[in-house]
């Protein structure tokens, strides 16, 4: 902790991920990410059901022997574990767990634990609230309409107004989050089009699908939404490691940015933002009740089907995990049909 005054990028880095940081440290965090918040993986294991029939659709897609599954800010290897079980027999999967924290004891042997996407595979690379815990930059207009970096102090969060924003920041600003008003905040999210371009990248065939809490220009929040969750609440952001620190994603910037990268690289890709309720309805996860007369002709099985039926209605639900962005990269792969 320190009583210096940073912008929120390299405070929140510190934050989280320095050697005490809130997702490295056991000690801040034994549980990891779901002692804090719940993500769609810990909603319920529909969602790796889901994520199991994307990877065998992209498997039959690729024909190729072995695929890679690649999930980006792993946490404890949750989804990895759920998609593993949830694979149908003879698919041969390598599975990789993407994360800064440490490998859990006990985790599934055939998963491999990395600090970075392994480069070169081919298969489905996963993000699933990763880029929102990518630092970025804060701005906010000052009293004259001038956009700022808002500097913050690690030990109580109190911010006061910094330089004037510059450079490449400034260009990504006028591009993707224009602000004008005084007092109008604005995340700039250079970093993450960085990392999510990087993280395409690393595929040389096959789907890349980041899910996040989102937003797209023209439907900024206009003071921003940076937040901090300790033990599932919502608490004021302190980038002093004791709390979690997010800000949601302007997906359509991570878009363009790894759609301009992999072009450059010269391969193939087709490009989709859409909602978690439309991807998962696509891959079979609906709130649909079962019908009543089930419950005379099979008791146990209706009472599964209603137990299901209420964990994808949180999955897809309005005002909640439902209206998630998924952002879809098929890279080297023709256009769906
Ligand atoms: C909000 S948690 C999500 C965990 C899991 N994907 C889920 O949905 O439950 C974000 C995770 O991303 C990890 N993370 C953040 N930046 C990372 C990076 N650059 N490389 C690898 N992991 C990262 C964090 O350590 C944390 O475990």
């Amino acid at each position: 902790m320190t009583d210096e005054w940073r912008g929120w990028r390299e405070a929140a880095q510190a934050a989280l991920y320095g050697d005490e940081g809130f997702y490295r440290s056991p000690a801040r965090s034994p549980e990891g990410p779901a002692g804090h918040f719940r993500t769609s993986v810990h909603a319920s294991p529909l969602f790796a059901t889901a994520v199991a029939r994307l990877l065998t659709g992209i498997a039959r897609e690729l024909d190729t022997g072995t695929v890679a599954l690649v999930d980006v800010g792993a946490g404890r290897g949750e989804l990895l574990t759920g998609v593993l079980a949830a694979l149908p027999e003879g698919l041969d999967v390598a599975p990789y767990a993407v994360e800064v924290a440490g490998r859990p004891p006990g985790l599934d042997p055939r998963i491999e634990w990395c600090a970075e996407p392994p480069a070169g595979v081919t298969g489905l690379l996963f993000a699933n609230e990763w880029l929102d815990n990518v630092p970025v930059e804060v701005a906010e207009t000052d009293a004259e309409g001038v956009p700022r970096y808002v500097r913050v102090r690690a030990s109580d969060g109190a911010e006061r107004l910094g330089d004037p924003v510059a450079g490449a920041d400034a260009a990504w600003l006028e591009r993707w989050w224009p602000l004008s008003a005084p007092g109008e905040r604005a995340e700039i999210g250079r970093p993450r089009d960085t990392a999510w371009a990087g993280a395409v990248g690393s595929l040389t065939a096959g789907l890349a699908v980041a899910v996040d809490y989102a937003h797209v220009r023209g439907a900024r929040p206009p003071f921003g939404t940076l937040t901090g969750f300790r033990g599932g609440r919502e608490v004021r952001p302190v980038p002093d490691g004791s709390c979690d620190l997010t800000a949601h994603v302007a997906l359509d910037a991570c878009a363009a940015a790894a759609t301009e990268a992999v072009a450059e690289a010269g391969t193939g890709a087709s490009t989709e933002l859409t909602g978690q309720r439309e991807a998962l309805r696509r891959l079979g996860v609906g709130g649909d009740r079962p019908p009543l007369s089930l419950a005379t002709t099979d008791p146990a099985g209706y009472v599964r089907a209603l137990a299901a039926a209420g964990e994808a209605a949180e999955l897809t639900a309005r005002g909640g995990l439902g209206d998630f962005g998924w952002l879809l990269h098929r890279v080297g792969l023709p256009e769906p049909g």
